[in-house]
């Protein structure tokens, strides 16, 4: 008997218990970076140095952060469900804590793409964190952060639509569900699909069909989750 398919979007909040700042929580990234210099095309063109600066301070405290018992719950799912995560994060935390289908839908931190062709990917190692606009690849490309900038267009949405499409129940973890197309995800359900949104301070979704808020932490969110679906099955 196939297992129920849990899809999973999650945000910058599923990382927060783990000591990564959001974007617009108070004391979020966006309030000390103005957000189109540091990750957005044009700002990437205007001041590569500053876009290369700016995700090298963000890996080097990802390497001060664990995943936390949110990204762990999700792991322990997998025992009654084929669970899949499509995340806004470019952190590894998901995949640190065992998480096995993971979908970075803005990006990998901890990697680089060649500038003139980003289907070349490396993976930086703990050591070599920092890149500048001269940093080369082994082929010898000058490589950017593999990270999906504002005014860039998302190459796994259409994947993520369909795997939405697909799910049996979906999860909504951390996100203010304010960055689009991440964001219209939660519309992109079979009509009578359960949806669960877990967030202290959840976005009104008044039109959502279906629709369960666990207005919680993550760590909390997911222990109240996970009796509910204990309850449903
Ligand atoms: N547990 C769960 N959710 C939390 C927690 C927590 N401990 N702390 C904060 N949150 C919630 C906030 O209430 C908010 O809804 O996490 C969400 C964070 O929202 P944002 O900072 O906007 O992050 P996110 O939605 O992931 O941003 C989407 O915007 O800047 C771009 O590319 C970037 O992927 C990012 C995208």
């Amino acid at each position: 008997m196939a297992k129920p398919k849990l899809v999973v979007s999650t945000g910058a909040g599923i990382s927060a218990e783990s000591g990564i700042r959001t974007f617009r929580d108070a004391d979020g990234l966006w309030e000390n970076y103005p957000v189109m210099d540091v990750a957005s095309a044009d700002g990437f063109r205007r001041n590569p140095a500053l876009v290369h600066q700016f995700y090298n301070e963000r890996r080097h405290a990802l390497l001060q952060a664990e995943p936390n018992a949110a990204h762990r719950a999700l792991v322990a799912l997998e025992k009654d469900y084929d669970v899949y995560i499509i995340t806004q994060n470019v952190d590894d935390l998901h995949e640190r804590a065992g998480s096995k289908n993971v979908m970075h839908l803005h990006g990998e931190l901890m990697k680089i793409r060649s500038v003139d062709d980003p289907d070349y990917i490396e993976t930086l190692d703990r050591d070599h964190l920092d890149t500048t606009p001269a940093t080369r690849g082994e082929r010898g490309d000058l490589m950017r952060p593999h990270i999906v900038f504002f005014q860039e267009p998302v190459p796994m949405i259409e994947a993520a639509v369909d795997l939405v499409n697909e799910a049996d129940i979906f999860v909504v973890i951390g996100t203010s569900l304010v960055v689009y197309p991440a964001a219209g995800l939660i519309n992109c359900v079979r009509p009578g699909t359960p949806i669960y949104y877990i967030d202290p301070n959840p976005a009104a979704t008044p039109t959502i069909p279906n629709l369960t808020v666990i207005k919680a932490k993550a760590t909390e969110g997911m222990e109240i989750l996970a009796r509910r679906l204990a309850d449903r099955s």
